[in-house]
């Protein structure tokens, strides 16, 4: 147990890959905030997290709104005393060429991927900073590194959340926080599920597969892997870092 009894805030730990976070955290000792704009998943996750002995809460938030995240933030502080470990992880997208996009799908994608993970930031930061200690792990995707057909505002939060974490690393290096990035491949959650549920489904689902040199979709316990070494003391002189874990989708130097 590498993290015994630090308080980790998880966003969209409702399912997916945030579930995922939230449980392997745990088994690192953590205690974990389970936040989601989806009451009943973010519940079903804390319950999990209690049946195996953890220390659990649910946080119903909007990422989206600033003062929902500042109240998050206070209440998880006030449970627990301080915020060791962010994860931003919550996001959401629509699949669709860009000429076809509506500008309110654009302010919904940028509203969730990218300021979502900004406030959070925001809000944790100055407490971090006046004990010299905390670790933020923001999800990001290979479709910010490279690019993805149909995904062209999301892949542009995601990229921004590189330029953003890595800025925020060297910003926060004096204070002794960590800022790094993981960047999931196709993983099999409800997002893929949904983005890839119409007719050509089985198709796309079959190509995203073709190209992973491991020829496979990612499991979201392989991306809370990567979460656990970044929220550990094992990566404490690593910052401002991006890992992809896709099976070998990208290779970008
Ligand atoms: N699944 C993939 O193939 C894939 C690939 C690359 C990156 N990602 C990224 O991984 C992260 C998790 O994705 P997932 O596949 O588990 O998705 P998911 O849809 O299965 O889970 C996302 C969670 O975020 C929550 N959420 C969405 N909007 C929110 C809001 N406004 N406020 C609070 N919570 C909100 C949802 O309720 C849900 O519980 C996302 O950032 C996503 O962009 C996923």
């Amino acid at each position: 147990m590498r993290i015994k009894d630090k308080v980790a805030l998880v966003t969209g730990g409702g399912r997916g890959i945030g579930r995922a976070i939230c449980l392997r955290l745990a088994d690192e000792g953590a205690k974990i905030a389970v936040v989601d704009i989806l009451e009943a998943e973010a519940e079903q996750t804390v319950a999990e997290l209690k049946a195996k002995g953890s220390q659990a809460l649910a946080v119903k938030t909007d990422v989206t709104q600033l003062d929902q995240v500042r109240a998050c933030v206070q209440k998880v502080t006030d449970t627990w005393g301080q915020i060791d470990i962010l994860v931003n992880n919550a996001g959401w997208d629509k699949i669709e060429p860009f000429i076809e996009s509506a500008p309110e799908t654009w302010d919904k994608v940028i509203a969730i991927n990218l300021k979502g993970p900004i406030s959070f930031c925001h809000a944790v930061i100055p407490q971090m900073m006046k004990r010299n200690a905390g670790k933020i792990i923001t999800i990001s995707s290979d479709a910010g590194r490279v690019g993805s057909t149909g995904e062209a505002v999301y892949s542009g939060c995601k990229a921004g959340l590189i330029g953003f974490s890595k800025t925020l690393a060297r910003e926060l290096a004096r204070s002794k926080i960590n800022v790094n990035v993981v960047c999931p491949g196709p993983t099999d959650t409800p997002m893929l599920k949904q983005a890839t549920s119409g007719d050509k489904g089985a198709r796309i689902i079959e190509a995203m597969t073709r190209a992973v040199p491991f020829r496979r979709l990612c499991q979201p316990e392989e991306i809370a892997n990567a979460v656990a070494f970044f929220a550990s003391p094992d990566t404490d002189f690593v910052t401002g870092q991006v890992l992809s874990v896709s099976g070998g989708l990208t290779m970008t130097g």
